[in-house]
């Protein structure tokens, strides 16, 4: 494998979950598959989970590893061809990639959506600007679009805590007062697609994630019609792809414990950060069926296998 850019990467989600699952059983089986081996983790927005959880796995593997915020500390970078660059920015991509391709042996980026300009973000421009400029694989730790490293978590957990074959997923939009990209909610509709699962999504109109993602998932507008019977609730905040960016704080749409009683039981999953009682109530968090920090665990594993297939095939 080459890149880790979307979850189209995986060739079997069911190979691929067996075998997170088989690593996070030993997840030091491999210890010195990346000895002398360093991954360069450049940041262009804030992490936890995603910063920390690709250093362990890369650590585990025995892989050195290089942290870069590139906001603050990095050169702005020009992604334009031909760009005059006698205005803000002062380095291109070009060079950084190459350069950075030198010091390291695979490169993961984290580079938001800016909410700004919709054909500019579907595009990727920084991820697909690093993966044409740079010559060692690239792996995407979330993009302006797309989060296949929370996807492939979410995957493992789900496989973890079914009880039934086909269970019922629903993926719930809730209310934040910040424009939040729908890259986590993209990738997780993409995952589900490829999964048994008898997949929802509900949210308020005009808030439908881009229609060749969503092409053939059931969309229910009634949330407390969406719950019934779930055996998972997933649960995320997007800003509208249609008006791009535009924020709704309908309270309404707040998960709540009397909403849960809807569901089957359901496990209650987000991939952090959440804004508790914006979001979703403490009484639902705090709930032994709210798995998120089992899920945040998950994360280790998803980054510890792509890498692996990484080095594996280098
Ligand atoms: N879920 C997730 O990507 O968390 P961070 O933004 O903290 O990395």
């Amino acid at each position: 494998m080459k890149n880790y850019f979307s979850i189209k990467d995986i060739d079997s989600i069911e190979n691929w979950v067996n075998e997170a699952i088989e690593l996070k059983k030993n997840p030091l089986a491999n210890k010195t598959l990346g000895t002398d081996k360093t991954i360069g983790l450049l940041f262009f927005n804030p992490s936890l989970r995603t910063r920390l959880s690709t250093q362990k796995a890369a650590t585990n593997l025995g892989m050195n590893v290089i942290v870069m915020n590139f906001t603050g500390e990095g050169w702005s970078l020009e992604y334009d061809d031909g760009a005059v660059m006698d205005q803000g920015t002062s380095e291109h991509v070009k060079e950084a990639a190459q350069v950075v391709s030198q010091y390291c042996d695979v490169l993961a980026i984290r580079a938001f959506a800016k909410l700004k300009n919709r054909e500019d973000d579907y595009n990727e421009k920084v991820l697909q600007s690093f993966i044409k400029y740079a010559t060692i694989p690239v792996i995407n730790m979330e993009s302006a679009t797309g989060h296949p490293l929370q996807a492939l978590t979410d995957a493992i957990t789900i496989i973890e805590h079914k009880k039934k074959n086909k269970p019922k997923v629903v993926l719930s939009w809730a209310p934040h007062p910040k424009a939040l990209p729908q890259a986590v909610a993209n990738s997780f509709v993409e995952m589900m697609q490829r999964m048994e699962a008898d997949f929802v999504i509900t949210h308020p109109v005009g808030y439908e994630l881009a229609s060749e993602i969503t092409k053939g998932v059931s969309i229910d507008y009634n949330q407390k019609n969406a719950f019934k019977d779930a055996d998972f609730i997933y649960v995320k905040n997007w800003s509208s792809y249609e008006d791009y960016g535009k924020v709704s704080e309908d309270k309404s749409w707040k998960i709540t414990e009397e909403k849960m009683k809807q569901t089957n039981n359901a496990k209650f999953m987000h991939c952090l950060p959440v804004r508790r009682n914006v979001v979703v109530d403490d009484a639902v968090l705090d709930k032994e069926n709210s798995i998120v920090i089992e899920q945040a665990n998950n994360r280790t594993y998803a980054a510890q296998l792509v890498l692996k297939k990484i080095l594996e095939s280098k």
